[in-house]
């Protein structure tokens, strides 16, 4: 079994991070800014999975709430399709709870696409339920939230509460 390594993310990671996140739709990408922004501002709740030789096959981008610091959001969590099914993304979400509960955190948010069946079937295995008092809509067998980034544009809310 291959070792792998997580770490914070470091700020001259954030190109790799670019590259990594073109090889894993249906994530939404990001321009370059908003992932050196994670990398230089956000570092102490944003990891990357990295192999013996360095190289970054996956990542974590998060943050704690500025205005309810109880609440910790997940950006973005990929895995490229080569190192999936290793538990991979489970380390990286377990990290991010470990670092965000040690803060002080009380629940973590984050939004995916409702026909993203894979990340509902992650989010779903880390004990990650929907959530939101919004408008509700039932696409693809999941409650999501409708309009929740714009018309048409509905997203499950996944929550979950840390002890
Ligand atoms: C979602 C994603 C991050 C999972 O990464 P991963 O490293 O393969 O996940 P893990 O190996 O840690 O899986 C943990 C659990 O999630 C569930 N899971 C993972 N992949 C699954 C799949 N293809 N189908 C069903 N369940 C799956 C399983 O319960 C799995 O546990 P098990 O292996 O004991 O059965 C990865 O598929 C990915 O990068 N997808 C594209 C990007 C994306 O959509 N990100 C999420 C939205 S921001």
């Amino acid at each position: 079994m291959e070792e792998f390594q997580i770490q914070s993310i470091k700020e001259d990671d954030f190109l790799a991070i670019a590259e990594t996140a073109l090889k894993c739709p249906p994530m939404a990408t990001e321009r370059n800014s908003i992932y050196h922004i994670f990398a230089k501002f956000f570092n102490n709740t944003s990891s990357v999975v990295k192999t013996k030789d360095d190289t970054i096959v996956g990542f974590i981008l998060g943050f704690i709430s500025q205005i309810n610091p109880q609440d910790a959001y997940i950006h973005l969590l990929c895995v490229i399709p080569s190192y999936r099914k290793n538990g991979l993304a489970r380390a990286l979400v377990r990290e991010f709870l470990d670092i965000v509960t040690r803060k002080g955190c009380s629940r973590v948010y984050l939004i995916t696409g409702p026909k993203n069946n894979v990340a509902i079937a992650f989010y779903k295995s880390m004990g990650f339920e929907p959530a939101g008092k919004e408008d509700k809509i039932e696409i693809n067998g999941i409650d999501a939230v409708k309009d929740y980034n714009g018309p048409g544009d509905h997203k499950v809310v996944f929550c979950k509460p840390l002890k």
